[in-house]
């Protein structure tokens, strides 16, 4: 305020100029809405944060390892006092995604995403920071009160919670029906039949939905079960006089998420009616594209195998478990999508091998086409078994037992390879066949985006067919052009798939580098945040995003809070990258090499503020108006930390 009221003055002291006044005028009211608008902003985040009590929120980071939660789905290795795995959030072949275990923070240098244990969840599950919070609550058996929520976010956070529950309710049910309701006999004689022992019924918790229209519907009614909750369920279908079951007189099987919460329901006839299968619709928490049948209990085989069988149903899966070959998992009814490839990839590894076992040539080869570019993209090399015909894996696993499978599954062709020997097939390798051939190669050739990769590719086609390396490679790139000037004019930006993490490192790299290194030194060196707030080091900070993380800093780590407690106060993204970034290196301080970076970074601020105040008071003996007022506006930034941009043109250019 005092410093506006001299700068005004100053403006106002040659009165005569009227233009310098109103601009001077201008500028103070433009910083006034500036202050006025960052206060609105700050304003709500308490609002926000208001929704679980902040001792809640304690418990639940002190109860949550986030090396725990994230090795759920991210396979992590130990690298110095950090964990290193491969991205879940971007796509990527050397691992970049960090986690530290001491500061409960992770942080990916590939994409620039980072944050502590409920930002991993937010950002994988996609879901808000109370849902969040709520979910590691429950994970944990901590107790959040509701009452601060109004009826909508209750009704909000709370839904997939009640959903899981009216799941699980379900499935308890289905399970009593197939076990212990003599009414499940013929169901129980069925799985019998294929096989399955009473071992992996328990296991896989497996059901029967009996015969009739409101077996479930009554059930749920008497236990008082929101019907109109379990409609959203999936589990049970309205029509005008009512609700009725969705599932009747079949085999139910359950589908689980990761966190083993139950997700839908898969359901098979006893007998050859049609459909033979019938599976849960999408729901708030079941999605078919997201979701592998198995994937809960087979991870860890897969990681420790390198290899994933991938099937296309429920009992295939069983089938291959059962013969002791568990690292597998089940597509729900659907082509791979790269939401698959992607958690399987979490799942396993930097190096893995999916194998796609289909029963017939037909099914490998759609599911080859499909698949290629998927995994390419996914960096996962893809494989395709195709058994003989008549089997499919349940069948040839009961007629030839486990070890031929594994031979069949050893002999498994990659996935280019497999579609070069089917379209010779197809086309012949008679002089009007190959270029048909090599034609038909040309769109899977163009998916695999590896430079490397693709020479090889490029090499097989040619042995394969015939045709020299050069001639293939120059009609690929044809293709791989036409294709590009394809997709632009077939305007898909309403998808813009832009790089997440560009941006973000472009940002990180025009942050003040002597500013970066204080806000470093605070977040690892804790001990000198006493020197900073007495020598107001953060009152010369220069970039408004910076300071704020100091303050923060300083006004919660005076509570020993930690960095991921700090991640969970800081509402800005921007502000939660700048933590989590620089919080993450493992620098050595010391309290010299502290002192020293502290006075370096003041010395040269008041170096630059000298240098601006000899420049105005040239531009007031040079009566220069509008470079007078141009300084002046940028003393007026400096002084209060505001100026985010161009930090060093003030003063210096102006000499
Ligand atoms: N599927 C489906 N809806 C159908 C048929 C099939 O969703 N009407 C899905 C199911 O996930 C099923 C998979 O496709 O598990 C494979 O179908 P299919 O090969 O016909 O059945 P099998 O897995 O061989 O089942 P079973 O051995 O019991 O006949
Ligand atoms: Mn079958």
């Amino acid at each position: 305020m005092l410093i506006e009221l001299v700068i005004f003055l100053s403006a106002f002291k040659r009165a005569y100029d009227i233009r310098a006044c109103g601009l001077r005028i201008f500028l103070i009211l433009k910083n006034y809405y500036r202050t006025f608008s960052a206060l609105l902003r700050w304003r709500r985040i308490p609002v926000l944060k208001g929704l679980i009590p902040d001792d809640k929120i304690s418990d639940i980071k002190n109860s949550a390892d986030i090396i725990e939660i994230i090795s759920e789905s991210v396979l992590l290795k130990k690298g110095g006092r950090n964990f290193l795995g491969l991205c879940p959030f971007h796509s990527e072949k050397t691992p970049s995604f960090t986690v530290s275990p001491d500061k409960q923070i992770f942080k990916c240098f590939g994409c620039g995403e980072g944050g502590n244990v409920f930002t991993f969840i937010m950002k994988q599950e996609g879901i808000s920071f109370p849902e969040a919070a709520r979910m590691l609550a429950n994970r944990y058996g901590i107790e959040i009160p509701t009452q601060s929520m109004t009826p909508d976010q209750k009704k909000r956070m709370t839904e997939r919670e009640d959903l899981f529950s009216i799941n699980s309710r379900a499935m308890n049910y289905f399970h009593y029906n197939l076990t212990k309701n003599a009414a499940g006999g013929k169901a129980k004689a069925y799985l019998a039949g294929r096989g399955l022992t009473e071992d992996m019924i328990n296991g896989f918790k497996l059901g029967f939905a009996l015969d009739g229209w409101d077996n479930l519907v009554n059930t749920l009614k008497h236990k008082k079960v929101s019907l109109k909750l379990a409609e959203k369920a999936g589990i049970i279908i309205e029509k005008e006089r009512g609700y009725y079951d969705r599932f009747r007189n079949r085999i139910i099987f359950p589908i689980f998420d990761a966190g083993m919460q139950v997700t839908g329901f898969g359901g098979r006839v006893l007998d050859d009616s049609l459909p033979k299968y019938l599976n849960s619709p999408e729901t708030p928490v079941y999605n078919k594209s997201r979701s592998l049948y198995g994937l809960h209990r087979s991870r860890q085989k897969c990681r420790d195998t390198g290899i994933v069988y991938i099937v296309e149903g429920y009992m295939d899966y069983l089938s291959l478990c059962r013969y002791g070959i568990d690292n597998t998992v089940a597509t729900l009814g659907t082509a791979l999508t790269p939401d698959h490839v992607r958690s399987l990839r979490g799942y396993s590894g930097e190096t893995l091998k999916a194998v796609l076992v289909y029963d017939s040539d037909e099914a490998g080869i759609k599911a080859a086409q499909r698949s290629i570019g998927v995994f390419q993209a996914g960096h996962i090399d893809d494989f395709i078994l195709v058994l003989p015909s008549g089997y499919d894996p349940d069948s040839y696993l009961v007629k030839f037992g486990q070890e031929s499978f594994l031979k069949e599954a050893a002999g498994a062709k990659s996935g280019f390879r497999f579609l070069i020997e089917s379209a010779i097939k197809k086309h012949t390798l008679s002089f009007e066949g190959k270029p048909r051939v090599i034609e038909e190669m040309l769109d899977p050739l163009s998916s695999i985006t590896d430079s490397v990769k693709r020479a090889i590719c490029i090499k097989e086609l040619s042995e394969q067919t015939g045709v020299e390396e050069r001639a293939i490679s120059e009609k690929a790139r044809q293709f791989s052009a036409s294709k590009a000037s394809g997709y632009r004019n077939q305007a898909v930006s309403h998808h813009p798939r832009t790089d997440p993490g560009r941006g973000r490192q472009a940002y990180s790299g025009r942050w003040n580098k002597m500013e970066k290194q204080i806000i470093t030194m605070m977040l690892q060196y804790p001990d000198i945040l006493k020197e900073i707030e007495t020598k107001n080091v953060l009152d010369r900070f220069e970039e408004s995003t910076m300071k704020a993380v100091g303050e923060l800093l300083i006004r919660k780590k005076s509570n020993a809070a930690d960095v991921s407690d700090l991640l969970s106060w800081a509402e800005d993204p921007e502000q939660r990258q700048i933590i989590a970034e620089l919080a993450i290196g493992e620098e050595v301080w010391d309290h010299e090499g502290c002192l020293g970076l502290i006075k370096q970074f003041l010395s040269s601020r008041r170096r630059s503020e000298t240098a601006l105040l000899s420049a105005i008071k040239k531009a007031e003996e040079n009566d220069d108006q509008e470079l007078l007022i141009k300084l002046l506006n940028e003393k007026q930034t400096q002084a209060r930390g505001l100026e985010t941009e161009n930090q060093d043109s003030a003063g210096g250019e102006s000499l």
